[in-house]
Order: C-alpha cells, then structure tokens, then sequence
C-alpha cells in the first residue's frame, strides 16, 4: 500500500469517495489505525481534554504536541499524518513557521489550524515554505471554548463561512475541517472549493468525516448528536479493571502457568539451605 498523500485525498473527493480521518495521541493505537485503512491520522489537540486531564484546548502545548506527534509517526506507515497548531502556536506568520517546522521535522505530512480569513496571512506563509495546511472553520475550539455550538445557522453566519472557507482555499490549504457547521451550509461550501471538506458535526455531505478516538470507542460516558460509538470501552475497561483487582486480591491471579520456576532443584535446595544458616559470606 503506497503512502497516502494529499493528491491522494483530492482524487477521493474527485471520485466522491468519502475520506475517513480519525485522531490518534499513541504509537498502538496508531498502528491499529493504519492497518485498518484510516485515510488521515491526525493527533488533534483533544488530546488535551481526552488524554492529558485538562479542561480545555486552550491548555495544550507545543511540548504536548510534540510528544504525542513523535508516539503516533511511530505507528503510521500509509495514513497521511495531520497534527494540530496548539493556540497561541500561530499567533504571526513567523512564529506559526516556526512551530510548523518543528511538527514537520518529526514527521508530520501537515499542519492544521483553526480559523478563517484572519488566518490567510499564515497560511500563505506556510504554504510558500512547502507545509501542507489543513484549515479548521465553524466551531473552532481553540477560540470558542470547549461547549461546542452549532454555527451556520442564518443567513449572515453562512455567508462569513463561505467567505472564510474560499479565502483559506485561495491561501493555499489543502484540506478544510468543519465542525459542527449545520448540514445545508457544509453542503454548499463542499460543492464550492475544490480542496476536500472533512466534517464533525457536520452532516452527511461533506468530503470526508472526522471523529475522535476515544468517543468512537466510549471510552468516555455520554452520548452526544453528533457521534457514533462504535464500541463501549468504559464498560469494558471497568470490567477488565475490577476482575483483575479481585483476582489479584483472591490470589487468583498469578497462576502457576504465570510464574517462571527455571532453577535447578539441586541449586534451589542449596539456596534454601545457605539462607537457613543466615547466609554465610564467602560461600
Ligand atoms: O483536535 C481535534 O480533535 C479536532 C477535531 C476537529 C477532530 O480538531
């Protein structure tokens, strides 16, 4: 299977075939992604809230980033690598080069960030160094707060979308996330750029879809609109969790066909022996 890049992603929005993204923040989780197929493995700054305890997006750093970035192009061989700017990372043109380059240098294939025209002047910057840019519009996190909001709802907010969504594509991304934008809207902008659209919250129309790892998983409790489980992890975990502390605690576990007994009988009677005396020195 040959790597998976941009030109790659285009062609499946050219022959409507629906691009599948996902977020990953560790090298074996990584690894299942790619060998399931995932199209787009992208280490999102959700880490933050999903993986790290903190209670916004807004806390995550470039040190964090850099830390799960590293874990997960361990596991990808053919998935096309995507690493979120963490806020405050690409405040100027200058500075989001810089950090750019960092997530490029371990390996990243691109680089998204959240905004609309008000980042045009950063995405030129980066496109003209040759960085692959992923932009991000709609409910954007790093600005808004952690409570999502659907955006896209009058006839204003689907106009400023349109706008931010076609200045981003003119700048030079090569992808463009929607989150949480209502389906009419990312429907339009879908058949208006010629870049691909990967949506969240955002209807059935788009390029491609994006979800988090761990809420597809149900690694949290709580349903929400907007996602799918596809499995109920936190049941599976807590089950696994409280059998092993029962058994550890019944002696149940480990068993004998756990234990390694490779010693000589003749060495271990000795051994025995040598720590009845009080153990000798010089024997
Ligand atoms: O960090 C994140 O998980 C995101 C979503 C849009 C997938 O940015």
């Amino acid at each position: 299977m040959p790597k998976k890049d941009l030109a790659y992603l285009l062609a499946k929005k050219q022959a409507h075939e629906p691009i599948v993204m996902l977020t990953c923040y560790d090298y074996l989780t990584a690894r299942i992604q790619d060998e399931a197929g995932i199209d787009s493995i992208f280490v999102g700054d959700s880490v933050g809230t999903n993986v790290l305890g903190y209670t916004s997006e807004t806390e995550v750093t470039m040190d964090d980033m850099l830390h799960h970035l590293r874990a997960v192009r361990r596991g990808v061989q053919n998935a096309y690598l995507l690493v979120d700017l963490p806020a405050g990372s690409y405040e100027t043109p200058a500075l989001a080069l810089k950090n750019a380059r960092r997530f490029m240098e371990v390996g990243a294939d691109g680089v998204k960030l959240e905004g609309g025209i008000e980042r045009v002047e950063v995405v030129q910057t980066l496109t003209a160094a040759g960085i692959q840019v992923c932009g991000h519009i709609g409910y954007t996190p790093q600005t808004l707060g952690p409570k999502g909001r659907v955006q896209g709802r009058s006839l204003e907010q689907g106009k400023a979308l349109l706008r931010a969504a076609l200045a981003l594509e003119q700048a030079g991304i090569g992808l463009l996330v929607l989150e949480l934008v209502s389906e009419p809207i990312s429907r339009l902008i879908t058949r208006q750029l010629s870049i691909p659209t990967i949506g969240i919250g955002s209807g059935r129309f788009c390029d491609g879809q994006v979800l988090v790892v761990t809420d597809i998983l149900g690694l949290a409790p709580g349903e929400r609109k907007m996602l799918k489980r596809y499995d109920h992890l936190h049941e599976r975990y807590m089950d696994a969790f409280t059998r092993y502390k029962d058994e550890v605690r019944q002696r149940l576990f480990p068993g004998a066909e756990n234990a390694f007994n490779k010693i000589a009988d003749e060495d271990l009677a000795h051994l025995e022996q040598w720590v009845e005396q009080g153990m000798p020195a010089g024997e």
